[in-house]
């Protein structure tokens, strides 16, 4: 089976063509992805409406790039798959409308796809990965710890209160004057800092129910980068590596309790999983690494290019839904806020 599938749901415009075989597997015929990073540079984060002028720009054109990349006539697609949320609706709106109209014109099924449920599914993508098991999805957008059981079968068990772990990572660069996009330059600055120097809060370590919250953390950076003002090179990598200690010392905590809950309730997964842009960060991973091992579980994370927003997440979620019969009508609606376990 060959599916197209479209992204649109942030500042990302992606298409890929996927194919699975009889035995689920799957490979990625093509996976274009345009960021618009450079576009909302200037202004510190996405703009909304820069971002679904840019979608409606460009996106023809990286869907013919894609289908020509996979080497396949439309004729040969089983059918087309988009993100219909939640995301920024405008953009939702540009990627879902494109694919009604491909379906309709080819008389193909669509596949209104839930963004996170495509970061969800991507392990299975990547490492042929058996249900059940939990999920960190950590984004720009989304903090959440989800137990992945079918396709459609998700329980959310964790989220955030307030910030997404990847808004509290772009918050605290721009407080420190660094460029945008936060995680990637934290992450650097970190490098060459001591984690140790500033006691910086642990929101919600402890706490019997696994949620977060970041925001106190942001206002606890800005306490300490006043107190040392005018502020140095090495203050700034002290703060970033005081900053990821915590948020790491959090991200463990709050994952063990997920599991223990899992656990006391009869259910075993088969790994962790962890997903969304801020999975790419090398000390979120090191510390899941070693949770992993310590609740002897496998630890399953994408290529960093399949967890941030790509089309090839979204064409095999569709897969995973069309051989289950679940494909949607062509008046199915764009939706801005969409919990996955709704
Ligand atoms: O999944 P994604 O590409 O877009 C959505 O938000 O859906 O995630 C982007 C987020 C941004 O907040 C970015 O700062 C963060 O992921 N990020 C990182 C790193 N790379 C990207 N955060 C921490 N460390 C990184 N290396
Ligand atoms: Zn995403």
């Amino acid at each position: 089976m060959l599916l197209l599938g479209i992204e649109t749901t942030c500042d990302e415009t992606s298409a890929a063509v996927i194919e699975r075989d009889s035995n689920g597997n799957g490979t990625i015929r093509s996976n274009i992805v345009l960021s618009q990073l450079e576009e909302h540079k200037p202004f510190g984060g996405v703009v909304p409406e820069i971002a679904a002028r840019a979608h409606v720009q460009v996106l023809d054109e990286v869907i013919r790039t894609a289908m020509n990349e996979a080497k396949i006539d439309y004729a040969a697609l089983d059918g087309i798959a988009a993100s219909a949320g939640p995301g920024l609706i405008g953009g939702v709106i540009v990627g879902l409308t494109t694919a009604k109209a491909i379906s309709l014109a080819l008389q193909k099924p669509l596949i209104a796809v839930n963004h996170l449920e495509a970061h969800a599914l991507t392990a299975r993508l990547t490492h042929k990965l058996d249900f059940p098991y939990l999920l960190l999805l950590v984004s720009g957008g989304h903090t959440q710890l989800v137990f992945v059981e079918d396709v459609g079968t998700y329980t959310r068990i964790g989220t955030t209160r307030d910030d997404a772990i990847g808004e509290a990572f772009d918050k605290t660069a721009k407080l420190l004057g660094l460029p945008y996009p936060g995680g990637p330059a934290v992450e650097r600055c970190a490098q060459g800092g001591n984690p140790q120097r500033f006691p910086l809060p642990r929101p919600m370590l402890g706490r019997p129910e696994p949620d977060f919250s970041l925001s106190g953390l942001k206002t606890a950076i800005r306490i300490e980068a006043e107190k040392v003002a005018p502020i140095s090179r090495q203050d700034i990598a002290d703060l970033c590596a005081s900053f990821q200690a915590a948020v790491t010392d959090v991200i463990a905590d709050r994952v063990q309790t997920a599991v223990q809950i899992l656990r006391e309730e009869g259910v075993q997964p088969n790994a962790l999983v962890v997903a969304g842009g801020v999975a790419a960060n090398h000390a979120i991973r090191n510390v899941m690494e070693e949770l992993a091992i310590s609740l002897r579980l496998p630890l399953v994370i994408p290529p960093p290019e399949l967890c941030t927003d790509n089309g090839a997440m979204i064409a095999w979620a569709g897969l995973e839904r069309l051989v289950r019969n679940m494909t949607d009508p062509l008046d199915i609606k764009p939706r801005a806020r969409w919990p996955l376990d709704a």
